[in-house]
């Protein structure tokens, strides 16, 4: 098994930590990219020559006009979302039709999964998981559930098509009538729309499986984009307050279909400080001026809706933890321009409960809840760092803080990015 020349992009905090920049550049160095988990919740951010590009379903990688993308079976896809994306796309992407693949794996995203996403938000009240009401845990729990599922390759069958929506749309009408007093669904429109999407991406469908086994065997380099972050992860996250993947590491083998030996390098994303969008815990969160300064100063406003992401200081205690999880070779720092000119700098390396210190990152939602944060004071930079490009040329300040995280995490820092364009990058080592 080979395994060289792989690489795996994954967010170690809750999100956003800038994998569509990092993914973009490195794809320059790669075949072939692949999504494997998540759906359009997602909004990876790529910029280059004065124009910038937001992302929700294609790979990252699409820039490059030799690199195939690929959108793995682990994906959740709105095909409606997926060809406006294409539309959108296409002119600064060139062949970007012949140069995608789609799972005939993945499954689909339909309108029903949305109505009950919203549905159940607005009912769950402050109980509410501050999803992105893109309906992808409905289509998640769908594939779980088997019996209401559609998945890509369906739509080459468009008879087997209509009957399945026809089915599943008179199962969910009742639960929309009945329990939530809302009109129901036409199945006949709702087919029509979709049966026009299945032509349209009926070219693009595909055994990405065995395309990307085919393409290990030839020996080309495959770089693997993960969506939201570890701390998002359906199993090692901070459950409930999670996505409905596999947002680690560990998703990226039944998300594509390569084995994870094939993987070679693990390499870990993380901001400089840290943020996240929607409801849950968040130990080293800003409430204050502070927490204010870092949003503005970050453009920290979410990329695919708009909400204003909660800041914080790095959690490293965290961030250690996602660390050992994924088996990190190394770690991107991005947005490290931003923390430039903050009045104090501090980063949180443990967390306590009632006084006491806490071992390891806790796994039980009431306990991260009451985590106060331990917190080391570094020294702050004034200076603007976003034209450095070597590490020996960033201010003694801002070396430090990039050494103090190597130190605590345990991996080295490989790139360090101090702005969006592709351009406003370091490398090391
Ligand atoms: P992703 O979901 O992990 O791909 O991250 P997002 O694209 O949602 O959010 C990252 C944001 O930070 C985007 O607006 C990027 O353009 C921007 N960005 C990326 N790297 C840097 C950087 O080093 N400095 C600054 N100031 N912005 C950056
Ligand atoms: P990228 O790939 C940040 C968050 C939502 C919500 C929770 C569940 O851009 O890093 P969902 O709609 O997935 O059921 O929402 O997960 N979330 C993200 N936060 N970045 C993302 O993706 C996210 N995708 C989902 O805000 O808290
Ligand atoms: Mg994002």
């Amino acid at each position: 098994m080979k395994g060289k020349g792989n690489t795996l992009i994954v967010g170690l905090t809750w999100g956003d930590e800038a994998k569509g920049k990092i993914v973009d550049l490195l794809a320059a160095e790669h075949d072939i990219v692949v999504r494997y988990n998540g759906g359009n919740n997602a909004g990876h951010t790529v910029a280059f020559g004065g124009q910038t590009y937001k992302l929700h379903l294609v790979p990252s990688g699409i820039f490059h006009k030799s690199t195939t993308c690929v959108i793995g079976g682990g994906v959740v896809v709105d095909p409606k979302v997926l060809l406006e994306e294409i539309s959108r796309h296409e002119a600064v992407a060139p062949r970007l039709r012949q140069r995608l693949l789609v799972s005939s794996r993945a499954h689909a995203i339909w309108p029903w999964h949305r109505k009950i996403e919203e549905l159940s938000e607005k009912h769950q009240g402050k109980g509410k998981i501050g999803t992105t009401l893109r309906g992808i845990g409905p289509a998640y729990a769908d594939k779980a559930n088997r019996v209401h599922a559609i998945r890509l390759g369906e739509f080459l069958r468009p008879e087997h098509l209509r009957k399945k929506v026809e089915r599943i749309v008179e199962n969910r009408n009742q639960a929309f009538v009945k329990l939530f007093g809302e009109p129901g669904l036409d199945a006949a429109a709702v087919w029509r729309e979709y049966a026009a999407y299945g032509e349209a991406i009926r070219p693009m469908i595909a055994d990405t499986t065995a395309y990307l086994l085919a393409a290990l065997d030839k020996g080309q380099r495959i770089l693997f984009e993960g969506a939201q972050g570890t701390l998002l992860d359906i199993d090692h996250g901070t459950y409930p307050y999670v996505t409905s993947s596999s947002a680690s590491a560990a998703g990226a083998w039944p998300g594509s279909g390569v084995p994870a030996r094939a993987i070679g390098e693990i390499l870990g994303v993380v901001k400089a400080y840290t943020t996240r969008v929607g409801e849950g815990p968040f130990p080293t969160e800003l409430k204050d001026a502070l927490g204010d300064q870092i949003r503005q100063q970050g453009h920290e406003y979410g990329t695919t809706t708009g909400r204003p992401r909660r800041c914080g200081w790095l959690d490293t205690f965290a961030i250690r933890y996602s660390a050992r999880l994924n088996g990190i070779d190394g770690i991107a720092i991005t947005l490290l321009d931003v923390l430039g000119g903050l009045p104090e700098l501090k980063i949180c390396t443990g967390y306590t409960v009632d006084g006491k210190a806490l071992a390891e990152f806790p796994d039980d939602p009431a306990a991260l809840e009451q985590a106060r944060p331990v917190l080391e004071d570094l020294d702050p930079w004034t200076e603007d760092v976003s034209g450095v490009r070597k590490f020996k040329d960033l201010p003694r300040a801002a070396r430090a803080y990039v050494k103090r995280v190597e130190e605590i995490i345990g991996a080295p820092v490989r790139l360090i990015s101090v702005g969006p364009d592709r351009e406003q990058t370091i490398r090391r080592r």
